[in-house]
């Protein structure tokens, strides 16, 4: 297959992209007044306004025949299949199946593993349920008041953003806890309150040699025998979620006390695997299955709608659009809703972990841009922040507006306004001001260029009717399939992140070079000065 900037429907892009240079929003609304109904799609609970995209019927249909020259359709399917689309680390990538209904089959290496993913959800809830209940008891034989995850990425970053957004639904006399830092803050503002005999640590990690959650693991574990004095005391008040068994229990921790899954996991793409079981200790099982039946809405829809009408593959088109055509550089992701608060943190792993990538999956350096950066923060606060950048900035960014109908904590009107907000937002970045709007205000001269905003400025609105277990699932559900798409379309591995590698590599090799102030030290000028430094003594 020839490179993507080669190929006939990029290069249909590219030139239909030229010719579109100076359409503005305004134009594209005025010449169509149905564009705001039309340019929509719903899917698994989620309403998708495009319609303030720079974008045209063409560009649509052409970026749908980018999508078929790109093999999506045969993509899905293979994802679907088991098969090991994450090629440089030779794995599948089958999140999906971990959202299956019983009766549904997913093939990894000849096996069905939908049975393993049913048998450790009930292993889930039936501890969760001892937790929640008070049947589990500590060592000391009192019930758990606190609950601790301990993990980093993908193994603390999904369980946050999920506890958070599904509070509502939580147990309110439990405490939640995340320790993910390797600075040792992190971990003594964590337990600082609590009481040992009565916190339980979930220890989370794929692979369960992670630096920083085993550092905070070991530290975990001195708190607890500070306390409680016996070795034995562990088995009471630590579980582990991993893939390592054998990593595991040479920690310590007792198997039977482990929860499982599979290296057909990615780590961003975890969070409804068991590395939800403080999410689910925190909702209960009756609420992760729900979660759970939102991802799975939200994948049917995905594999099976027609592109055009397809809201996964719609945003990943648009964000492609934006990204490669339109010369946009980074998204932000604005929630309006405050127990979405540490969902644009949750997608920075998820989006730029998958796609920050310069490399095809055949190892050549690509001739084009892949993913902007994502970055955010809940509405309104943002507004009064970065809000001056995304009107008037010389760098373009596109945004994303999340909000819902109704809220769980309606207060006086405040729901109405926090919405007219975000509408407000989305309809000032399209439309803006021109100079002779702001002349008919009466406005000085000299203020019309500060007072005047060009508008023509991307955004996508999603609206959800309120968060719910499955609202949410349908949401990162969205954001997966589109990172996936966009993967695709950009022709690199999605799955794999040896980005992260080299940093790990010399951290490792700097320790002990900081931990012994005689250690010769032959780095560069500036990382040695840097060690010697910061040595100890
Ligand atoms: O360093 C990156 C990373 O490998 C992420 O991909 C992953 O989510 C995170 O570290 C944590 O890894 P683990 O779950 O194996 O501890």
């Amino acid at each position: 297959m020839p490179g993507r900037t080669a190929l006939p429907a990029w290069k249909a892009l590219a030139a239909h992209a030229d010719a579109f240079a100076n359409t503005h929003l305004r134009d594209l609304f005025g010449s169509d007044p149905e564009r705001g109904e039309r340019l929509t799609v719903e899917a698994a609970g989620w309403y998708f306004d495009y319609s303030k995209n720079r974008v045209a019927d063409d560009t649509l249909r052409l970026l749908v025949d980018l999508a078929d020259a790109c093999g999506l359709r045969a993509r899905i399917e293979t994802m679907w299949r088991g098969e090991k689309i994450n090629s440089t680390e030779q794995r599948a990538a089958l999140h999906v199946a971990l959202r299956a209904s019983a009766g549904e089959k997913f093939i990894v290496d000849g096996e069905d593993v939908v049975p393993e993913v049913h048998a450790t959800l009930a292993r889930m809830a039936d501890f969760s349920e001892r937790v929640r209940s008070g049947a589990w008891r500590g060592f000391t034989g009192k019930p758990i008041r606190a609950i601790v995850n301990i993990g980093i990425g993908g193994s603390d970053l999904g369980p946050v953003m999920a506890c958070e957004a599904l509070r509502h639904y939580s147990r309110r006399d439990l405490v939640f806890r995340f320790v993910s830092n390797v600075d040792g803050t992190d971990f003594c503002e964590a337990i600082r309150d609590l009481d040992p005999a009565q916190t339980v640590f979930v220890v989370s990690s794929k692979t369960f040699t992670t630096q920083e959650t085993l550092a905070n693991a070991r530290a975990a574990r001195a708190w607890l025998l500070r306390a409680l004095g016996e070795e034995c005391a562990v088995g009471r008040h630590f579980v582990a979620v991993s893939t390592n068994a054998a990593e595991v229990a040479k920690f310590g921790i007792d198997p039977a006390n482990m929860f499982g899954f599979r290296d057909w996991v990615g780590g961003r793409f975890s969070m409804d695997s068991a590395i939800g079981l403080s999410t689910m200790l925190a909702v209960g099982a009756d609420n992760f299955r729900a979660m759970l039946g939102g991802f799975h809405a939200m994948d049917a829809h995905f594999r099976n709608a027609p592109f055009a009408h397809n809201l996964p593959v719609l945003h990943a088109l648009l964000s492609v659009w934006n990204a490669n055509f339109l010369g946009v550089e980074s998204v932000a992701i604005l929630p309006y809703d405050q127990y979405l608060k540490r969902f644009p943190a949750y997608l920075q792993q998820l989006v730029m972990e998958s796609n920050g990538k310069q490399d095809t999956q055949h190892g050549e350096r690509t001739d084009y841009a892949t993913s902007p950066v994502f970055w955010g923060e809940p509405g309104t606060n943002g507004q009064h922040s970065f809000f001056q950048l995304l009107h008037q900035g010389t760098r373009r960014v596109a945004c994303d507006f999340i909000g819902v109908r109704e809220s769980l904590n309606p207060l006086g009107d405040q729901h109405e306004l926090l919405l007219a907000n975000l509408i407000a937002q989305t309809e000032a970045l399209a439309f803006g001001k021109t100079a002779a709007q702001v002349r008919a205000e009466g406005s000085p001269e000299r203020l019309v260029p500060h007072r005047t905003f060009d508008g023509n400025r991307p955004s996508n609105v999603l609206l959800a009717e309120r968060i719910t277990p499955a609202s949410l699932g349908a949401l990162v559900a969205l954001y997966e399939h589109s990172v996936f798409v966009q993967g695709v379309i950009w022709d690199i591995d999605s799955f794999d992140q040896w980005g992260v590698e080299l940093g790990k590599q010399l951290a490792a090799r700097i320790v002990p070079e900081l931990h012994d102030s005689n250690a010769p030290l032959a780095h560069d000028s500036s990382t040695n000065a840097l060690i010697r430094r910061l040595r100890k003594t």
